[in-house]
């Protein structure tokens, strides 16, 4: 059995102490062995008597005793403290939003890259249940097409380091970076221009409330809300397409979707997701980002998925200074790293049985834009009555499932293939 990863929490104030910390300990194959922090009482409280107690990071980086390191400080130190990390050889999962720009997001990249070093973006809300199983519901193509979306995220006026923009504060960065990782996330496609109208606090100085516009690629827009003059905490979103609408609400964990997609759901209905919304999210993110230390393989959340949302937050700021839209070349947009091949883990043989209406129908063009899977057609065979196809899919497995899912919510038969198309 490989030897648990040693993790070090660099920054042992509220979200560190009191998230991050439980989550270390509860992951398997990990141990929380340091907790580093100027302010040694914070520290103290965060390592339980159970870890190492440092006041910096030269203490860690010349006591090889750890593996990886999990940040939690404020903002405008996230990138600094990555990249020391890194060069001291260790693994990192960093707080949100990673840097305070794009360029200091790309650095952080870079810098895990060229060392071989895993690098996680601590982008929480991609384990929350209330967004895993809208994002499920939306591969199953409950939504059908996706058209266009809304996103809104917000609470009470930022304190401390979070109300300086000279540190990195304010709301876009804070919560904004959620909510631009959380569309990116549900919707895989380049951003193309964005256009946002913000306002200022008088008092700090630091960005109050935020509205804009994300467009993608393939004509999809997405309006953003953001403020930070709420009373109360929320955080929704909604999706559109052809076939109705899922939006999911993280603080009543209430799923509504209304959709006219195959036999799934006809009518409009409420879901409740009933867990704890706040720290199974965290004890699956560290999970995931030892997990993916341990097999040596790319996190579900990396660098560059970090390094997208700067962009798109550098962008927003830009427009709302101009007054103008704002171009964006997000060409290295790509799928997120949990649904490479990389992860490749089941080979799946189904056949396809489509009825004589939907022939002429580019329905495997569509499942491969869809669907990150490698496909194979191993028989077909395509008559005015009825066609069917044969075929190897290959992929990830949950990937697999979804396919086959929203298959046959188009009305099209899945069925496992007995015996080996390969020889067909
Ligand atoms: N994902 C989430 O749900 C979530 C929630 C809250 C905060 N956060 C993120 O966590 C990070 C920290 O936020 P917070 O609310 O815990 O801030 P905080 O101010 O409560 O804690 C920051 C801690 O970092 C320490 N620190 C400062 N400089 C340091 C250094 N050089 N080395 C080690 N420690 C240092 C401070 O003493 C303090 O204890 C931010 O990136 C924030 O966006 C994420």
């Amino acid at each position: 059995m490989a030897p648990d990863l040693r993790i070090a929490l660099v920054g042992c104030g509220s979200h560190g102490a009191a998230r991050l910390a439980p989550a270390i300990r509860a992951a398997p194959g990990a141990v929380l062995s340091a907790c580093v922090d100027p302010d040694a009482d914070a520290a103290r409280a965060a390592a339980h008597g159970q870890a190492d107690v440092l006041p910096d990071l030269d203490a860690l980086t010349h006591a090889p005793r750890v593996d990886a390191a999990v940040i939690a400080v404020p903002h405008d130190l996230l990138a600094p403290t990555a990249l020391a990390c890194l060069r001291a050889g260790l693994h990192v999962l960093v707080e949100k939003p990673v840097g305070v720009t794009e360029a200091e997001g790309a650095a952080v990249a870079a810098a895990a890259r060229a060392a071989g070093l895993t690098c996680m973006a601590a982008y929480c809300q991609r384990f929350l249940e209330v967004r895993t199983r809208a994002r499920d519901l939306l591969r199953r193509g409950l939504a059908g097409d996706v058209r266009t979306a809304a996103a809104s995220k917000g609470g009470p006026p930022l304190t401390g380091w979070l109300a300086d923009p000279a540190r990195g504060g304010g709301q876009l960065l804070f919560l904004g970076s959620h909510l631009v990782d959380q569309l990116l996330w549900l919707h895989r496609q380049p951003v193309t221009r964005v256009y946002a109208a913000m306002t200022h606090r008088d008092d700090t100085g630091s960005d109050e409330s935020t509205s804009g516009v994300i467009e993608f690629a393939d004509g999809v827009s997405a309006a953003i809300s953001l403020s930070q003059a709420a009373g109360a905490p929320y955080d929704h979103l909604e999706i559109i397409g052809t076939g109705g609408r899922i939006r999911s609400d993280w603080l009543s964990g209430q799923i509504d979707v209304e959709t006219a997609a195959g036999h799934a759901a006809r009518r409009p209905r409420v879901e409740y997701v009933r867990s704890d919304p706040m720290q199974p999210m965290y004890d699956a993110e560290v999970a995931e980002f030892a997990a993916a230390v341990h097999a040596g393989r790319p996190p579900a959340v990396d660098g560059d998925d970090a390094v997208r949302v700067l962009r798109v937050l550098d962008a927003l700021r830009a427009s709302a200074a101009r007054g103008a839209p704002v171009d964006i070349a997000d060409g290295a947009a790509r799928r997120s790293a949990a649904y490479t091949l990389d992860a490749a883990d089941a080979h799946l043989r189904i056949q396809f049985t489509y009825p004589s209406d939907r022939i002429q129908e580019p329905f495997l063009y569509d499942l491969s834009q869809r669907f990150h899977l490698k496909f194979n057609i191993r028989r077909a065979d395509v008559d005015a009555g009825i066609g069917w196809m044969q075929v190897l899919l290959e992929g990830e497995r949950s990937e697999i499932d979804a396919a086959i899912a929203w298959a046959e919510a188009q009305g099209i038969r899945a069925d496992p293939v007995e015996g080996d198309v390969i020889s067909g």
